[in-house]
């Protein structure tokens, strides 16, 4: 399904622009001339990824430096950066750690942090601009969570619990707002070829980022409420989460 030339974001926001996803998918939106607010963590990379979205053909980028993790600074960094775009078609939210599940487990210092940037700072970040999309009536809130999230394993349960927080907290969300013309979409990764998995044992078989890039473009385009990505996630999630409890715990997932 191709988007439609009207379906074509125009002024798009984008948290964690510097994660191996968000910057495939930024790169199709510089190709069909989009403006875009980035923020990221890492100025130097960051400057770099504006600097690339430039000559690429976006009609517009500025950046802002911010730890995500800082939810008390959202609500000025979120106004900052719509007043900078004039406006806001979409808001895609992509930044995320794995964290380390074996840490996790013995502290649970680390497993707050795991829950704190993959749930609570996207929760703050909805929040606030799930109203001003509803005050306005439009707009798309597209958020990046994770085929971890359908069902809970032992390898990556805490990153795995972060975003099925994180995706039942969007079905929640979008089932209040939809009826108020804003479109909630749930992207579910699969296993991808970025930072993230970079080491991990046979990432070279993991899917491309542009591929997966060019899914999230073409599900915003169309308003789609959800999105498994590569599409074959869709069947095998709906296998592994009916795997009944009493064999599931005895496999090595
Ligand atoms: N890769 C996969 O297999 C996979 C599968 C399913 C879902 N996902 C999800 O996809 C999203 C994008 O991940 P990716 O694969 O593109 O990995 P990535 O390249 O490692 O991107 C993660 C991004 O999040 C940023 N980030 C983390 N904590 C932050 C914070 N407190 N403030 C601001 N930025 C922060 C990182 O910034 P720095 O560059 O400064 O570290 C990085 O740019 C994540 O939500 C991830 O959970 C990934």
């Amino acid at each position: 399904m191709s988007p439609t030339p009207n379906s074509t974001p125009k002024k798009i926001l984008v948290l964690g622009a510097t994660s191996g996803i968000a910057e495939a998918t930024c790169r199709i939106w510089a190709s069909q001339g989009a403006s875009l607010f980035l923020v990221g963590r890492n100025a130097e990379k960051l400057a770099a990824v504006a600097q690339d979205l430039k000559t690429r053909g976006a009609t517009y980028v500025e950046t802002a430096v911010a730890d995500l993790d800082d939810t008390e600074k959202h609500p000025e960094l979120l106004a900052h950066a719509i007043n900078s775009l004039t406006g806001m078609d979409v808001a895609y939210l992509a930044h995320g750690i794995l964290g380390d599940q074996a840490e996790a487990e013995r502290d649970f210092n680390t497993a707050a942090q795991i829950l704190h940037t993959n749930f609570v700072a996207p929760v703050s970040l909805l929040t606030w601009l799930a109203n001003y999309c509803v005050q306005r009536q439009l707009g798309t809130l597209a958020v990046i969570s994770s085929v971890a999230g359908d069902r809970g394993r032992k390898s990556n349960y805490v990153y795995g619990s972060s975003k099925a927080g994180l995706s039942a907290f969007l079905g929640g969300l979008r089932n209040r707002i939809d009826r108020e013309g804003v479109t909630v979409l749930s992207i579910k990764p699969g296993p991808t070829r970025t930072a993230m998995t970079a080491g991990m044992p046979k990432s070279e078989k993991f899917a491309d980022p542009n591929a997966v890039a060019e899914s999230i473009v073409k599900a915003i385009a169309a308003k789609k409420d959800s999105l498994y990505v590569p599409f074959q996630w869709q069947p095998i999630m709906f296998i592994i989460r009916n795997i009944p409890e009493r064999v599931f715990k005895k496999l090595n997932l």
